[in-house]
């Protein structure tokens, strides 16, 4: 998704800052991205390119003049809304007069009225963007207060169209004839502003992992603030017009920590750590030896009364959502549901205060997800929230939650977070087990597997070339299914989802039992499936649905926890006994969708038309 870099203002390597803050963005997905820096000469220069990030730095060695120096600027990374894949189109967007520049993310609603306003006028714009209609609604403003000498005119003008803007946004804005001001403004889309207090320079982006090693301190902004770098490098922070202060934090250093080392893809890296990050989600929450949970979340939670849980996200989130559904009705004996989050609004909604509403996300900034969560919120409703990235949104609105730790995800896919979603789900579900006095037998059982994950998941990943020979062959199929009884549902649908992703193949999630209402009109010899059969009491149903496949000339794998003599090819994971068998079939399904893309020779790590991060609904 689109991303947003910012830079003022003592350095004169403007340019370089900011093509390296966009490399770090890279991983969020986008598919054109550009720069604008300025000096105090009053210089400004513009250079966009369609394509990657090292197709713009291309730009800017060729068209950069040897002995230019820029010192502030405003850079973005886009992933395509409105209007096509074009030079036109990239940010930073202009003026009329080619003199203010900015970057927004997110999308104003109504710019269509708003530029039919501007077009009367007189206005012509070069590309189909909602954001360019922006630029030339601020820089007008800015222009007329220019003139009339006003040493707060790019304040002002941001001010005076604010209010005409309906939907979300983050911008950053500056002005030719401003040098060293910046103006950031976050309204429904992120936005983070750091500092480099050794220095005093300043800093703005989408993402706080692109700010580490340039700023120290960081601020996560609220809706409605407004930032203002003034070109002594003093900065000011406004709400509704207000001075207000807003708290710093540290930037972590982990942030950095985003190397491949010695795999060949993000994505490969993100699977082998998943056995470390079990570790780190049960570190201090869960004391195994005396089978108690000690999460400070789960002291806030002892006094909240609810009957019902439902959780809200989107797709891998979502997946894991409804594994936390199952666990919930598997170990607390509640009724729980998961929705889409997208689609939560688009019925009617009864926020009810017996409800514990969790929302699930990675990056925190989902604004599919973020929507129901202020409409939840505005109604009473009590909140939860699993998040990875500690100071997003959600980890933010949410009234309670537990941080997934499942460190930086690079590649677009998401792998470690989903398990880490997956052990963070099972624990919630495991406390209220605890707290309404259910079944102890099934309790004790659930947490001495979780004990057993590091280790479990180190065997899949020890498998990993079996499953490539696998992947191979399934790579040279169109269509496949992933099929599933019971609680494999969202396992099967999130192997279902990461091989989509990352191979381009149509794959689909279906019901082993609903395979004969319809969709067995597609088997055939080119049509295989993967077929997951836990050590339960549907082993054998589901055995037996194998050979109906098998009938009609369809190819199986089956991922088993135990031998399934009748299948084509077959991954069995013994050391993944009970609960943990659901994590270790994730891991097995991760890997199937890698070395099939690998196979295939996809860009795995940052795979076509999808974003890390979607912060626009
Ligand atoms: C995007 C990503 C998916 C992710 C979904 C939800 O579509 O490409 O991988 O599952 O957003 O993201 P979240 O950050 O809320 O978990």
């Amino acid at each position: 998704m689109c991303g947003i870099f910012a830079y003022s203002w003592r350095r004169k390597d403007a340019d370089s800052i900011l093509l390296h803050g966009l490399e770090r963005l890279e991983y969020r997905g986008y598919d054109s991205a550009g720069i604008t820096v300025g000096n105090d000469a009053h210089v400004v220069e513009t250079f966009k390119a369609v394509g990657k990030v090292s197709a713009l730095v291309k730009e800017v060695s060729k068209k950069r003049p040897s002995d230019a120096f820029y010192q502030f600027g405003i850079a973005h990374t886009r992933w395509a809304t409105h209007g096509g894949v074009t030079v036109e189109n990239t940010h930073p967007h202009s003026d009329v007069e080619n003199r203010l520049f900015l970057v927004h993310n997110g999308i104003v609603e109504n710019h269509s009225d708003l530029a039919e306003r501007l077009s009367s006028a007189g206005v012509s714009f070069y590309g189909q963007t909602d954001s360019e209609v922006v630029a030339k609604l601020i820089g007008k403003e800015t222009a007329a207060r220019l003139r009339t000498g006003s040493p707060d005119s790019l304040l002002e003008g941001v001010e005076a169209v604010l209010p005409r803007l309906e939907g979300a946004y983050a911008l950053v804005i500056m002005h030719a004839d401003l040098p060293g001001e910046l103006i950031g403004v976050k309204y429904g889309s992120p936005l983070v502003f750091g500092r480099d207090t050794k220095t005093g320079d300043s800093f703005f982006a989408s993402d706080v992992q692109a700010l580490a090693g340039y700023a120290d301190q960081v601020t996560f902004l609220d809706d409605g603030d407004l930032v203002r770098i003034k070109p002594d490098g003093t900065y000011e922070i406004r709400s509704e017009g207000f001075l207000v202060s807003r708290p710093f934090e540290r930037v972590e250093t982990e942030h950095l920590k985003t190397e491949k080392g010695n795999f060949e893809h993000f994505m490969l890296k993100e699977i082998f750590e998943q056995p470390k990050i079990m570790k780190a989600v049960f570190q201090g929450r869960v004391d195994f030896e005396h089978l108690a949970l000690n999460a400070a979340a789960f002291q806030d939670l002892r006094d909240i009364d609810i009957e019902r849980v439902k959780f809200i996200a989107c797709w891998t989130s979502y997946h894991a959502g409804w594994a936390g559904a199952y666990a919930f009705r598997e170990y607390a004996g509640m009724s729980a549901t998961v929705e889409i989050a997208s689609e939560f609004l688009n019925s009617p909604v009864r926020v009810d205060p017996k409800i514990l509403y969790v929302f699930v996300s990675q990056s925190g900034e989902t604004a599919d997800a973020i929507e129901p969560l202020k409409f939840i919120k505005e109604h009473g409703g009590k909140t939860f929230g699993i998040v990875n990235v500690v100071g997003s949104s959600i980890s933010r609105l949410t009234d309670f939650g537990l941080f997934t730790r499942a460190g930086t995800e690079v590649g677009v896919a998401s792998t470690k977070a989903f398990t880490a979603q997956l052990a963070v789900v099972t624990l919630l579900a495991l406390f209220y087990a605890i707290k309404r006095g259910e079944d102890f037998r099934k309790y004790r059982s659930a947490l001495n597997d979780l004990a057993k994950l590091p280790e479990v998941l180190q065997s899949v990943l020890s498998s990993s070339g079996e499953i490539a020979e696998v992947a191979k062959e399934l790579a040279k199929r169109p269509h496949l299914f992933f099929l599933w009884r019971g609680s494999m549902l969202p396992i099967a649908a999130e192997a279902a989802l990461k091989f989509k992703e990352i191979t381009y193949l149509h794959a689909q999630s279906m019901p082993l039992g609903e395979l004969k209402h319809g969709t067995l009109a597609l088997i055939e010899e080119s049509c295989p499936s993967v077929v997951f059969l836990p050590d339960d009491a549907l082993f054998a149903q589901n055995q037996s649905s194998i050979s109906e496949i098998q009938a009609r000339w369809g190819k199986v794998l089956a991922i088993s926890a135990k031998p399934v003599q009748n299948a084509d090819w077959n991954l069995v994971l013994p050391s993944a006994p009970g609960l943990t068998f659901a994590f270790a079939a994730t891991v097995a399904g991760q890997l199937l969708a890698y070395h099939a893309a690998l196979e295939l020779g996809r860009e795995i790590d940052r795979p076509r038309n999808l974003a890390k991060s979607v912060t626009v609904k």
